[in-house]
């Protein structure tokens, strides 16, 4: 396993392109279970999570191929209803092929995803809709069973926004027999991304980007062409890095208007943060300022931002309050902070963190994706060397992350972590 070695303090100078979206890639390579023919997608990030979708639809007789940031995925064929236990769960967005299968064969045999680091990740609103639909579900020894015959319209109400619960009905219905309305459905800009690649392969979809989208079912789709929108949390990521260091950078292919709220809250903070011709100026401030955080379904604060402005927050003058509201396991970051110096005191879903002067490096630990990413952060303020290990959570889903800081002035590398 890997580690990443930083020695902090160097102030980030220069420019750095944002990859595309992980959260927008996985849906839409499930969308091309819904087509015959070849799919042609761009700005595809090489992530290990892009690897691993790429498996379960491999194993589902789809052909994939990928060529730098562009993947060919060909569903013509689909011979197998399976997505095994032993590839769900490296990934829970695997569930992602359960709507696009039904829709396209009428079975599905899907592993249940269980939790993960973060929470318990339950799909029953998943199941939920697709029922509404007529799918008959059986949950048997840790699998989902699905079958209908063809699935029909149905009127289903999310009581909790779900973003891939949402990506997975809008999925099925597009092949379903009449209309289907979600009703408090997600509004991220990847559940937008992935019903544009839907309406382009000829599904009637209104509603894209708001809390209520209908869908009237087509006898089928065709395959398209597409370029994947930039990734808004890596960019979220990469300005925290500035507004850590001082720094002063250039964001290329930056998804400026994805990003109001987490814009609003940097700017809070002291960071100056402006569009630039092609890109985004990002310009970090000696005195960073406390400023409260609660995460909320889009267009609020992204949960998936909460552990790097943590970091953010434990280097500031004076006190913040956390609130995570969507996960209910989304502070397994903190130990590892505190133990850099961060003084944080967890209040149930709450953290309270009071500003210090410096965080010290020390050998840490990831637990998951995004923690380890404030971690890293952490290592690029810290006085001294900050080693953190098992960054495979990293790269999951950030592609070149410690390049991309490297290119940028920090003192930071990848070393193979022996044993
Ligand atoms: C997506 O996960 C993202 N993953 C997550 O990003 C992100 O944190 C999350 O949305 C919230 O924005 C992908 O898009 C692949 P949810 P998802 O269903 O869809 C509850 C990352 O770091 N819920 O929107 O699994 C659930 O427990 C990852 O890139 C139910 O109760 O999240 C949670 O409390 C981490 N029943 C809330 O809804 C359900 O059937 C939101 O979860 C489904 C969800």
């Amino acid at each position: 396993m890997d580690k990443i070695v930083i020695r902090g303090g160097e102030r980030l100078i220069g420019e750095a392109g944002v990859s595309g979206s992980k959260n927008a890639s996985l849906p839409i390579f499930a969308a091309s279970l819904l087509t015959e023919g070849e799919n042609l997608l761009h700005n595809v990030p090489r992530l290990q999570d892009i690897q691993t979708i790429s498996k379960v639809l491999k194993n589902l007789g789809v052909k994939v191929h990928g060529e730098g940031n562009t993947y060919r995925i060909d569903a013509t064929e689909v011979t197998n209803e399976e997505a095994p236990y032993d590839l769900v769960k490296t990934m829970r967005a695997s569930i992602l092929v359960l709507g696009p299968l039904i829709a396209r064969l009428g079975k599905a045999r899907v592993s249940l995803p269980g939790g993960c680091a973060i929470g318990a990740r339950p799909i029953n609103l998943h199941l939920m809709g697709l029922e509404a639909m007529g799918a008959k579900i059986e949950l048997r020894s840790g699998y989902v069973e699905a079958k209908a015959d063809r699935l029909k319209g149905a009127t289903i109400s999310f009581d909790t926004a779900t973003v891939t619960g949402t990506e997975n009905l809008m999925m099925a219905a597009t092949l379903a027999k009449g209309k289907t309305v979600l009703q408090n459905a997600a509004m991220e800009p990847e559940v937008s991304d992935l019903a544009n690649v839907l309406k382009k392969m000829g599904a009637k979809i209104e509603g894209v980007g708001t809390s209520l989208i209908e869908i009237e079912g087509v006898e089928s789709l065709h395959p398209t062409e597409h370029t994947v929108i930039p990734d808004r949390i890596e960019a979220g990521t990469l300005m925290i890095a500035a507004g850590l260091t001082r720094g002063n950078i250039k964001l290329l292919k930056c998804p400026f208007r994805h990003m109001e709220t987490v814009i609003l809250k940097l700017r809070e903070t002291g960071m100056e943060i402006e569009p630039e011709g092609e890109g985004v100026r990002v310009v970090g401030t000696r005195r960073i300022r406390s400023v409260d955080v609660k995460t909320q379904p889009y267009p609020g604060f992204p949960t998936d931002m909460q552990a790097q402005f943590m970091t953010l927050m434990s280097l500031a003058r004076g006190l913040s309050i956390i609130t995570e509201t969507i996960f209910e396991n989304r502070f397994i970051h903190v130990n590892e902070l505190q133990r850099m110096g961060a003084d944080i005191r967890i209040q149930g879903n709450t953290a309270i963190i009071q500003g210090v002067e410096s965080l010290n490096g020390a050998k840490v630990m990831a637990s998951d994706l995004r923690a380890s990413a404030s971690l890293i952060l952490a290592g690029l303020a810290a006085d001294g060397v900050t080693e953190v290990s098992r960054v495979y959570h990293l790269d999951r889903g950030y592609e070149g992350l410690e390049k991309k800081l490297a290119g940028l002035g920090a003192n930071i590398r990848r070393v193979k972590e022996e044993g």
